[in-house]
């Protein structure tokens, strides 16, 4: 077993929030987690949302740009449909993400999950590239970064998972933010925002401009990021960019994981996890 921020899981590979519905992978391939030692859940904020305008997702070279912007059915309806129907059927334990626009947010929803025992953990989305409030602003301001931890520490007694942005100007600052308001651990990183355009109409080929650049191209940024993190603060880090290999799942524990998360790998390769899982203990 691995304590990760207080979670007890039984090897070091989780999904990157947003990429694994567990509702679907059960339905479509009998398998909820795909093999996950916790189950990271998409990110659920206070109230319904939309989501932004399609297309929300292109291939790039070495990877995905997305721009799917938080849908989701809002903290009421996840605590009462969602969050129960995932624990009947993932048998690991369940790190909800959350994300808001406003320390306000983060708060209510801290509140929502405290009473659920099914969310083992929360990890707070301080990094989504996609939305144009709260968020991201939040986690690329120390003193933000503090006060949203420490509201959600207030209220929430399980582990607390901070996720960050890569390219921050001073992540260690941030990432030393998070530990003062109270992080088990941090979640490094998010996609990188960027952009492709259509050649043939030189338009934008997202529906919002711009999105998040994940997969192999991340890799490097989200690597380094764990590295300055790594330097600056001594709480858990979940790895998390472009991991499609176990030899990939090691480099991140080399540069000071304790643990790494798999997202874009898992689209064209739901066996990914635990081909990974596997690979690390068997060099
Ligand atoms: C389609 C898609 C949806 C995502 N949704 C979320 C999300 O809701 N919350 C979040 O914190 N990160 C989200 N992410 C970011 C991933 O969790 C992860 O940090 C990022 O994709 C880098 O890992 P990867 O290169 O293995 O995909 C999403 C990524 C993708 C590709």
């Amino acid at each position: 077993m691995i304590a990760l921020g207080g979670l007890q899981i039984a090897h070091p590979v989780l999904n990157a929030s947003g990429t694994l519905d567990a509702l679907s992978a059960h339905a479509v391939l009998g398998d909820a987690s795909l093999g996950c030692a916790a189950h990271v859940t998409k990110t659920i904020t206070p109230l319904a949302r939309e989501g932004n305008p399609a297309p929300r997702i292109t291939e790039i070279s070495c990877g995905l740009l997305n721009s799917i912007g938080l849908p989701g059915p809002g903290i009421d309806r996840f605590c009462a449909e969602v969050l129960p129907a995932t624990a009947a059927i993932v048998d690991v334990p369940i790190v909800v993400s959350i994300g808001g626009f406003s320390i306000d947010d983060y708060a209510l929803l801290a509140d929502r999950l405290s009473p659920c025992p099914a969310a083992a953990a929360i990890e707070l989305n301080l990094s989504c590239p996609n939305v144009k409030t709260g968020c991201l602003a939040i986690g690329s301001d120390v003193g933000e970064t503090e006060a949203v931890t420490a509201a959600v520490r207030a209220r929430f007694a399980r582990p607390l998972f901070v996720k960050l942005a890569p390219g921050l100007a001073d992540l260690a600052s941030i990432a030393r933010a998070a530990v003062a308001g109270g992080a088990d651990a941090l979640t490094l990183t998010n996609t990188a925002r960027g952009m492709a355009m259509h050649r043939g109409t030189g338009e934008p080929l997202l529906g919002a401009r711009t999105g998040g650049v994940s997969g192999p191209a991340l890799r490097p940024q989200a690597l380094a990021a764990v590295d300055a993190a790594r330097a600056a603060v001594d709480i858990a880090i979940v790895g998390v960019g472009g991991i499609e290999t176990a030899d990939d799942a090691r480099d991140y524990l080399a540069a000071g994981a304790t643990a790494v998360a798999v997202g874009t790998a898992i689209f064209p390769d739901p066996g990914a996890p635990r081909r990974i899982a596997a690979g690390l203990v068997t060099p």
